[in-house]
């Protein structure tokens, strides 16, 4: 038999337990959250047997494999998991440091676009986040605001900063899973802004199909999704380039532009074919 008394059980290393060793074969991952020390989430994997007589497996190696796992596991449920739960992750998400650095946003390329379509009317934003684009978006663009995001946390900062800028007669926040919220009425544009991300790809036409009745005659759905990464260094990312060509076979494609930021987003202006 191999020696695996180097492998610790449990271990800790930082934010991950590891409880291997399920007939030698599987780990059991606990993610805890970073700032309450609260389990975020379980992942199982199961690995093949003989993988765990090699020495790169072990240790801090190991460990890293496993916080891959577990943080692929977490992305996952957080599009394809059920309401409740993906409301638990990005609450737990929301109420720490991770998505600090969306707070201020002000410059963004988004902006020149939602004012250049918004003709100071309305607008829904989908996974509207702490509520960066209903404060920082110039009050010359739009009359009427309506921001719906999962995570109450996210609202709670979005209400706040709505307060302090003196908006609250005309930003509105409703927290419902944008796959299937129905709005009250039709807006100038409906916005996904880093949002569409966490559509399950197969559902995205159906989810941009349900919305389309929402949209005035001349409305447009805008869509900002990063397309790059620092860790991709400019190369396309798989995932949002076969979102981007998805929505560019089922939608006409009114404006395309892709910014030279580090996460290179793209941002796709569509609207609905007309009806043959
Ligand atoms: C990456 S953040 C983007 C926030 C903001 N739009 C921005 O660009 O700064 C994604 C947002 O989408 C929200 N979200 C993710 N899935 C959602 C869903 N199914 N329904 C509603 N909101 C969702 C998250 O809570 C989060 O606020």
């Amino acid at each position: 038999m191999p020696d695996r008394s180097g492998v610790p059980f449990p271990s800790y290393r930082g934010n991950f337990l590891a409880l291997r060793n399920w007939r030698q074969s599987s780990w059991l991952l606990l993610g805890r959250d970073a700032t309450s020390k609260c389990i975020r989430g379980v992942a199982f994997i199961v690995v093949p047997r003989n993988y765990f007589d090699s020495q790169a497996i072990q240790g801090d190696v190991g460990m890293k494999i496993a916080a891959r796992g577990a943080n692929f596991i977490v992305a996952f449920l957080k599009s394809y998991g059920p309401s409740n739960l993906k409301r638990y992750f990005w609450d737990r998400e929301f109420a720490g440091t991770k998505w600090d650095f969306i707070d201020r946003t002000e410059g963004d390329c988004v902006y020149e676009n939602l004012e250049k379509y918004a003709n100071n009317g309305s607008i829904l934003d989908l996974g509207c986040g702490p509520g960066n684009t209903a404060n920082e978006l110039s009050t010359d663009a739009y009359q009427k605001y309506i921001g719906v995001d999962i995570s109450e946390e996210a609202l709670g900062k979005a209400r706040r900063r709505t307060v302090e800028t003196g908006r609250g007669n005309r930003n509105f926040f409703v927290r419902h899973d944008f796959v299937n919220y129905t709005p009250e009425q039709e807006f100038d544009v409906i916005l996904f802004r880093e949002s569409m991300y966490h559509v399950p790809i197969g559902k995205i036409k159906e989810t941009l199909n349900h919305y389309i009745k929402y949209l005035k005659t001349d409305g447009v759905f805008i869509i900002r999704i990063a397309t790059s990464d620092a860790e991709h260094a400019g190369a396309n990312k798989p995932r949002p380039m076969a979102m981007v060509q998805l929505m560019e076979r089922e939608f006409d494609v009114v404006e395309k532009r892709r910014y030279e930021h580090v996460s290179r987003p793209m941002i796709l202006v569509l609207r609905p074919k007309p009806l043959t």
